[in-house]
């Protein structure tokens, strides 16, 4: 079975999404947050009210920590190749508070406990990150929809990158929220996050322009990365961004703005009605401006949704691989970030 999770305020419009890419299909409801079909044969890409994708999903029944870590630990040791990295992501999806929380840990532990004791090489190579999936290495995600319940997707390293561009670095999708007191505004955690998402950070002498970049902490996070970054608004940024040396700044029109050479990334945060962004991220991939982008899409109200149909039919052909999710940082927005073939 191929699974969607999403959080209840993105579930109905999930569905809505789903049905809009598989009008002929039955959909599945397994549980709540849980939205699926029987299968799908490749990644037909992003689902932007996903929290998290799992292929090749299956039904867990298990009424102890015990039965929870045995049957992971069989699945694991029948569907990932003996030597590859992996990761682990092991998230409730039940309930509020800690106990799901609690309960997961406590599976975790069982099941590290007993690898360490009879599958220890299986234990070296579980590779630590939850925020990253590294290049080469599996994923086992088992979400649970009850304490006893959930599924499981075991994905071995070339399913991992069939399905990459689906596929969330965090478990159940769920990428906290950075902070940063010294940066302009809140907005920053957005950018941070787009950057998990598509396992890519903007690098040192790398060259950005920051659209709609007042006050300026999408400039932050790109000159505290050591990249030179051209920032465009009509208002200032804060005034030692305004100073800094590897900042220029442009006031004008963003829409309106051309690079004098292509770049290394596009930034654009600029607030503005869905078609207007969803045109300029467009018009940037088409014209090659940009290797890499990370473009924000704020809407209204959900009747705006379906516009980002038409922006997945679009970009699928032009990029080398792009993403298109709701923010954890803001969930009035999403963001689409890519890499341009
Ligand atoms: C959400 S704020 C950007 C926040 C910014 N990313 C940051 O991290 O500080 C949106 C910005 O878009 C700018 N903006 C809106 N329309 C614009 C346009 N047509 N051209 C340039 N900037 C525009 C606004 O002035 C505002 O500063």
């Amino acid at each position: 079975m191929h699974l969607w999770w999403s959080t209840a305020d993105s579930e109905p419009f999930l569905l809505q999404e789903i049905h809009r890419a598989f009008p002929t299909r039955d959909i599945l409801r397994p549980a709540p947050g849980f939205i699926g079909l029987d299968s799908i044969p490749s990644d037909s890409g992003p689902m932007a009210f996903a929290a998290q994708t799992l292929p090749g999903a299956r039904i867990i029944a298990a009424p102890s920590i015990r039965a929870w870590a045995d049957q992971l630990t069989d699945a694991i040791v029948a569907d990932l190749p003996e030597d590859a990295p992996w990761h682990l992501h092991l998230a409730p999806c039940y309930g509020q508070g800690s106990a799901g929380l609690n309960r997961c840990g406590f599976i975790r532990e069982s099941l590290l406990d007993g690898l360490k004791r009879r599958r220890r090489h299986r234990l070296r190579s579980l590779h630590p990150s939850t925020d990253s999936l590294q290049p080469g290495a599996g994923l086992v995600q088992a979400l649970l929809s009850a304490p006893d319940a959930g599924f499981l997707s075991v994905l071995p390293p070339d399913t991992v990158d069939a399905w990459r561009s689906s596929l969330v670095p965090c478990p159940a999708g769920d990428i906290p929220v950075a902070s940063d007191k010294s940066a302009p505004s809140r907005a920053f955690s957005k950018l941070v996050e787009a950057e998990i998402r598509l396992g890519r950070r903007i690098g040192p002498e790398q060259t950005v322009i920051d659209l709609g970049a007042s006050p300026g902490s999408w400039t932050y996070v790109a000159v505290n990365r050591g990249a030179r970054v051209m920032s465009v608004d009509r208002s200032p940024l804060r005034d030692d961004l305004m100073g800094h040396p590897r900042v220029t700044f442009h006031q004008g029109d963003a829409f309106q703005f051309a690079p004098a050479a292509p770049v290394d990334w596009l930034i654009c945060d600029v607030i503005a009605a869905p078609d207007r962004s969803i045109g300029l991220v467009l018009d940037w991939v088409r014209r090659g401006w940009a290797r890499q982008f990370v473009v924000t899409i704020k809407f209204k109200g959900s009747a705006e949704y379906e516009k980002l149909d038409g922006l997945k039919r679009e970009l699928a052909p032009l990029c080398r691989e792009f993403r298109l999710s709701r923010l954890c940082a803001n969930r009035n927005e999403a963001c689409v970030m890519g890499i341009i073939r």
